[in-house]
């Protein structure tokens, strides 16, 4: 598929995460598969304020390209200035950031609220798109809630106001991420404009990933929270998509080196104090589907150093070959029976 002048391969789109989807996570991703990534949300008013806190967030891995960075905001102009700031970690795409529910966003008139004044809207989009060398795109909700569905008109105003690609989370704000995601209105939206669309909401697998481009027949889909801990999701989603094959997950020894491999990369791009700190809750994704894991899980919320995310990978991999251990006993036993 086409973003303006970027072309992307077939597969799916990592969904931009604030406070986790980092640069770390986004490579990691790449590099199992993922064909486009977009950066954590960044404030604008930040970047034209100098907040070398909003800066960092823009910094984008050799192996994340064609990516895109993420800009929130509520002003045109400030928008539009922050435009050359972001310019320069050489992004792809600038996207705009038009769904985000967080009150902290969202009650100050950007993010999700930007739905409720398409007219505001579509000045920043504008603007950016005055304002910037590479293409633009959108992503929006459903609508602000139930009574207010207006991702359908939206997404022609963002068409007419220059957006080269949309991106549709298929729920409201009011629904925040609540299930189920609404793939209804991703179909709508497709049928909608003729720019391409990027699906998002509920995609976890790829059967799910292939339901929704047959449901919406949106242009490439983009996953969230089902890649947390699973990186290795973008390459059986590629395969699945290219001729069926299913690509079973990795055996557990794999995926706790793939876990190190992230923890490291965090802990070399953002030091190790906060690097740990963030790890915790990966470290909880990595190992989450070990049954009977509790200890695990509040090992998991304490690691402060790689030795402790070693010890907790040696255990997730000692857990689980006793559990399969135990299960061929107890079916060898059956057997015999
Ligand atoms: C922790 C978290 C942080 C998020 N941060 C952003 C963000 O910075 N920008 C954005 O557009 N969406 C953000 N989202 C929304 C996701 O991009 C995505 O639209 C949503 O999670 C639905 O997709 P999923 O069902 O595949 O998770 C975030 C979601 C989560 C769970």
């Amino acid at each position: 598929m086409q973003i303006g002048t970027v072309t992307l391969a077939g597969g799916a789109a990592l969904a931009p995460m604030a406070g986790v989807a980092d640069r770390a996570f986004r490579e990691l991703c790449r590099s199992f598969g993922a064909v486009y990534t977009v950066g954590e949300m960044v404030s604008a008013r930040g970047l034209v304020q100098g907040s070398p806190k909003s800066e960092e967030l823009l910094v984008m891995g050799p192996g994340e390209r064609p990516g895109a960075v993420q800009l929130f905001g509520d002003d045109p102009e400030v928008l539009a200035r922050a435009v050359p700031v972001a310019m320069k970690y050489q992004p792809q795409v600038i996207d705009l950031n038009m769904g985000c529910p967080a009150p902290k966003i969202a009650g100050n008139r950007a993010g999700a609220a930007l739905m409720k004044d398409p007219e505001l809207a579509s000045r920043i989009i504008r603007a950016v798109k005055e304002a910037s060398p590479v293409p633009v795109t959108v992503k929006f909700r459903k609508g602000w809630d139930e009574n207010s569905v207006n991702a359908v008109d939206f997404a022609r105003m963002a068409q007419e106001s220059g957006a080269d690609a949309i991106a549709l989370h298929g729920r409201t704000r009011a629904q925040m991420y609540a299930p189920p995601a609404d793939w209804e209105i991703i179909r709508q939206v497709k049928e909608a404009v003729s720019i391409p669309v990027i699906g998002n909401g509920d995609v976890d697998s790829p059967r799910s990933a292939k339901e929704m481009l047959e449901a919406t027949g949106c242009d490439l889909v983009m996953v969230g929270r089902g890649a947390l801990g699973r990186p290795w999701l973008f390459g059986q989603i590629a395969a699945y998509l290219r001729d069926g094959t299913v690509l079973p997950d990795p055996p557990m020894e794999e995926r706790m080196e793939v876990m190190l491999r992230q923890v490291s990369l965090m802990a070399a791009y953002k030091g190790e104090k906060i690097a740990f700190r963030e790890a915790r809750k990966h470290c909880g994704w990595y190992i989450t589907g070990i049954r009977g894991a509790a200890a695990l899980r509040r090992q998991a919320g304490t690691v402060s150093s790689l030795e402790d995310v070693k010890a907790l990978a040696r255990e997730a991999v000692r857990l689980s070959r006793a559990l399969l251990e135990n299960t061929e006993n107890s079916s060898g036993a059956g057997r015999g029976a």
